[in-house]
């Protein structure tokens, strides 16, 4: 069965304060959410702790964005997925494109993120997608084939996330067509050994156009980035009709 993940990434955004007034303000809006919908919120390190504490044994998951390969080491600013598992985290976004873009993040390092991850018993968020100009040179399937095969490999597919985010659709507002997303969905479902990974769309998802996209018959949940901090507007989301 394809589970259905609504996951927030907060990117660099909030202190724990901020994060505690949002947690006020979103809760009390998932009360009717139906249960077969998974709800993430992936936060800053800093957030994890608190939030973790104040979200136990309750209805939101919480995820981390990045996660060094080694379990401990002489790796200076690095965070290792034991140390994830132990405050309660259950996933994390590996493979952004702004950690591709910004961070030298490479398929191969994704792919030691992506192993380490699972190893420590978490369910990583693998990100892929293509640029503007990608796109506009057809390049598009093979720049994304290219990122799962490298990606993927020795990985577990029972324990998986895939979100495919174009990255010309990322805080934008120029959302990719649902009809779209669903078709490069439909692909990257096909390449994949497990039909029933969880694959989300990523890219300017708002309140105002959730429900379309979830309509989708490949489209299994979404991230979202901006809308996400809002604690009214992504309670919209988790909440579609
Ligand atoms: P966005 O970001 O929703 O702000 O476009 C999505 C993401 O980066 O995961």
């Amino acid at each position: 069965m394809r589970k259905i993940v609504i996951a927030g990434n907060w990117k660099m955004y909030k202190t724990q304060s901020e994060a505690l007034e949002f947690l006020q303000g979103f809760k009390s809006e998932l009360e009717d959410t139906p249960d077969d919908r998974e709800i993430v919120l992936c936060v800053p390190f800093t957030d994890l702790d608190i939030l973790s504490k104040m979200l136990h044994g309750g209805r939101i998951q919480i995820g981390a964005q990045n996660v060094h390969w080694e379990a401990a080491g002489a790796y200076t600013g690095e965070i290792s997925a034991p140390m994830l598992t132990e405050l309660g985290v259950r996933f994390v976004v590996i493979g952004h494109s702004e950690r591709r873009q910004y961070f030298g993040e490479t398929d191969q390092t994704v792919n030691l993120r992506l192993k380490a991850t699972q190893k420590a018993g978490l369910t990583p968020i693998l990100c892929v997608g293509e640029t503007k100009q990608q796109r506009d040179s057809g390049e598009t399937e093979s720049h994304i084939f290219s990122q799962l095969e490298k990606g993927l490999v020795d990985v577990d597919q029972q324990n998986l996330v895939i979100a495919y985010e174009p990255i010309w659709a990322i805080g934008t507002g120029d959302t990719c067509a649902s009809i779209e997303a669903n078709r490069v969905i439909g692909l990257i479902r096909n390449k994949l050994s497990n039909p029933h990974v969880t694959i989300q769309y990523g890219g300017s998802v708002k309140p105002d156009n959730i429900d379309e996209i979830m309509a989708q018959p490949e489209i299994d949940g979404a991230l979202v980035g901006g809308a996400s901090l809002d604690p009214q507007g992504f309670a919209r989301i988790a909440n579609y009709r």
